[in-house]
């Protein structure tokens, strides 16, 4: 049986990249699998988070994805801190994973930078519970951008240790999908850095509450090259702004990325880049415009949340008991 997970950090402005690489390919695939979905407040607090903004973030995310078209009916949509089998299992992951693999992961490394003595511990043992995010519900397939493939196989790593130390396959070894035109989509402001919620400049993404204005201005904004949009895909090699802005084109309106370029041969970024603002409007707009009914009825998205993480709690149960029994824990 197949069984999908995937997680999205309550940390700050929901962005295009976030859309693009993860949330659009949820809605895609609740229609052929059982899907579960989680906000992992858990993993924000890896770094600083404002407790009121925290909060709020985690509200606005939920709105965000019910608004892009996930049904939380039909899906389980929760938040991690309201199912405490995740830290449990973590805990359990914390002490498979060795050392050495945790020293290698790139985020890591790219989070921490010159200042690892002064970073929590919770942001170097972060990949311990994303793997126990996944593993807890024994998902097989796990959507995501490229920037979270190492973690998933070091979530691999970990399944395949404990089901080899222990004798017994407890767990499946998931499987990431990294699918789409926009699997990495870049800064607008430099091409060769990715979209995130932490640039400090707001120029450097699109948020899914920008409104029409604020994605136009944005994308006029856009850093560009010189030329004129190349008359093939090879044409992109060496041109990161060009690809960025042709692969973001490509993802919102469906096309592929040959397609896309072909549209497009021989424009000006002037006039590229006023349909790409009409594109990313008509596929945002809407989005936007739910997401700002729903932050009236916060009830009603916090009624949507308790539900979720009663489902979750109960498909979670059954592994965590499976993997106490394993353990050897002593059980009541
Ligand atoms: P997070 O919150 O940084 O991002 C959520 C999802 O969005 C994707 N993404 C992007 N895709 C394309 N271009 C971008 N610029 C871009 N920025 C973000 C990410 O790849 C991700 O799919 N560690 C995870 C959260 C997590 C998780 C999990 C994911 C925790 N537990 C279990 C899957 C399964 C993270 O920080 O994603």
């Amino acid at each position: 049986m197949n069984r999908i997970f995937s997680g999205i950090q309550p940390s700050g402005n929901l962005h295009l990249g976030n859309y693009l690489g993860a949330m659009k390919n949820w809605v895609d695939l609740q229609n052929d699998y059982e899907c579960i979905f989680c906000m992992v407040d858990m993993h924000a607090i890896t770094v600083w988070q404002e407790p009121a903004a925290l909060r709020a973030q985690t509200r606005e995310l939920a709105a965000g994805m019910i608004a892009a078209g996930i049904d939380p009916e039909k899906n389980v949509l929760f938040v991690q801190s309201q199912v405490a089998a995740h830290a449990e299992l973590a805990w359990v992951f914390n002490c498979v994973a060795r050392m050495g693999w945790l020293n290698r992961m790139t985020q890591f490394k790219e989070k921490a930078g010159k200042n690892r003595e002064n970073v929590s511990a919770g942001l170097f043992a972060y990949p311990c519970l994303m793997a126990a995010d996944i593993l807890v519900y024994k998902a097989t397939h796990v959507p995501v951008g490229e920037d979270q493939k190492q973690h998933l196989e070091f979530t691999r790593d970990v399944a395949q240790k404990f089901n080899i130390d222990f004798g017994r396959e407890v767990f499946p070894l998931p499987e990431p999908l990294i699918f789409g035109a926009a699997t990495r989509v870049m800064s607008l402001r430099d091409g060769e850095k990715k979209m995130s919620k932490s640039d400090p400049s707001d120029y450097s993404r699109i948020n899914m509450s920008d409104d029409a204005d604020a994605i136009a201005l944005k994308i006029r904004k856009a850093k560009t090259d010189p030329n004129p949009l190349p008359e093939t895909a090879e044409g992109l090699e060496g041109r990161p702004e060009a690809a960025n802005l042709l692969g973001i084109y490509a993802a919102l309106t469906g096309k592929s990325l040959a397609d896309a370029v072909a549209e497009a041969a021989g424009m000006a970024f002037a006039d590229f880049k006023a349909k790409l603002a009409d594109a990313a409007v008509a596929m945002l707009g809407p989005i936007n415009a739910e997401m700002a009914r729903l932050r009236q009825d916060p009830a009603y998205v916090d009624g949507i949340l308790k539900r979720g993480g009663e489902k979750a709690a109960a498909l979670a149960k059954p592994v965590l008991d499976e993997v106490y029994e394993t353990v050897g824990f002593l059980r009541p």
